[in-house]
């Protein structure tokens, strides 16, 4: 399912759509994963990693951010690529699969729990939860930063890949 996301980034041949799919959807997304890596880090070298990782894909994604917003503000008609990107997008990835990867998420809930033992995948699923609500809300922060208006920013975050990619 990752290889596939990826994939399809490499396949997008209008720099203005894969910016906006790689920098601001994929990468803004992954900003909030490195973030709750880093807060539940098991050992400090982890969080140290996991912190100069976010640094850089920060750089990233205010890159993204920037260059779309720039385009959207000269060329406002250009929004309907971006909800096409989106679309195209899904298309190719629920071609394969359409579920979470529930691997990933479990890991997740362990690494946020501090262990497997039910109380922590409870506490740790729960704050997997919380994840996917900041995700979804940071997605839409980004969305109007580069110009959206809202009912299209809750569209494409609502419908962005679950993969968190
Ligand atoms: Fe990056």
């Amino acid at each position: 399912m990752t290889e596939r996301s990826l994939h399809s980034l490499f396949i997008q041949e209008d720099y203005f759509k894969s910016s906006f799919l790689l920098h601001v959807l994929g990468e803004g997304t992954f900003l909030d994963l490195l973030n709750f890596i880093e807060e539940y880090a098991p050992d400090p070298v982890t969080r140290q990693i996991v912190n100069l990782a976010k640094i850089d894909e920060g750089r990233h994604v205010a890159y993204g951010i920037g260059h779309v917003r720039h385009i959207l503000e000269r060329h406002p008609n250009m929004a309907a690529a971006l909800i096409e990107a989106a679309e195209e997008r899904n298309q190719y990835l629920h071609a394969v699969d359409t579920g979470e990867n529930s691997y990933f998420l479990e890991a997740l809930a362990i690494l946020a729990g501090g262990g497997r033992g039910p109380d922590q995948l409870k506490t740790g699923f729960e704050r997997v939860g919380r994840l996917k609500e900041v995700m979804y809300e940071h997605r839409i922060q980004r969305l109007l930063q580069i110009g959206l208006d809202r009912e299209t920013a809750e569209a494409i975050s609502q419908s962005h890949t679950p993969n968190f990619m």
